[in-house]
């Protein structure tokens, strides 16, 4: 593991991928029980994943992220969800942090009441909270794999109704972005340069 900034700095979205270095399942798994580590409204882990990584999965997946190459050369892409309606799911996510006594009962009544509260008659708030959650997760997910050596590659350029279908997402989850994650081939570009801090930050 390198230190959390040269992480952070050496990021980029890699287009191009060695695609003879597969991931293991295991792998695969270990790469998600770090972006789990990523923070939701009310620890309520509103997120799927999908890894498509099968040579059939990746074809299928193909024509739906308009053919982009990488969906076939990367080890593996994520179709990363978030969930709907995270008040039904909340005591749940919840009881774990109950049973290791973090939660004591009123808090965990006063959060299930408050997201019932918040999100039961709000479908756009739940439709934010689900996007919000999965960027969490797949940018955990993307310092997560450039910590391990292996590159990724963040999209929204595919067709979400047709993923929805193709992958026989729930109703309730939503395929928030595609991630492609493997390892490096040659002509990457490097992270592009960013905007000065003194632009995007003022102090209050
Ligand atoms: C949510 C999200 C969706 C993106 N979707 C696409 C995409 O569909 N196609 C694409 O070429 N790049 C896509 N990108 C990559 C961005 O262009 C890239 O992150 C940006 O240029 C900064 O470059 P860097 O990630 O190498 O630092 C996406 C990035 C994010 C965060």
């Amino acid at each position: 593991m390198t230190d959390v900034s040269e992480t952070i700095k050496s990021r980029t979205s890699a287009n191009h991928y060695d695609p003879a270095r597969k991931l293991s399942d295991e792998a695969l798994a270990q790469l998600i029980e770090l972006a789990t580590c990523a923070p939701s409204a009310f620890n309520a882990q509103n997120w799927k994943f999908v890894a498509v990584r099968s040579d059939e999965a990746q074809t299928r997946l193909l024509p739906l992220a308009y053919n982009q190459p990488k969906v076939l050369d990367a080890a593996v892409t994520f179709i990363v969800c978030g969930t709907l309606q995270p008040h039904l799911a909340l005591p749940g996510a919840l009881q774990p942090a109950v049973d290791v006594g973090i939660l004591d009962e009123a808090t965990f009544n006063g959060w299930v009441g408050a997201a019932n509260g918040m999100y039961k008659d709000n479908a756009t708030l739940q439709r934010d909270e689900a996007v919000r959650s999965a960027a969490m997760a797949a940018m955990t997910l993307m310092l997560a794999a450039q910590g391990k050596g292996m590159v990724s590659y963040p999209m929204i350029g595919f067709d979400a109704v047709g993923v929805a279908d193709a992958f026989a997402l729930q109703a309730n989850e939503i395929p928030v972005m595609l991630l492609t994650v493997g390892y490096a081939a040659a002509a990457n570009w490097p992270q592009k340069p960013r905007k000065d801090v003194a632009q995007v930050l003022s102090f209050a």
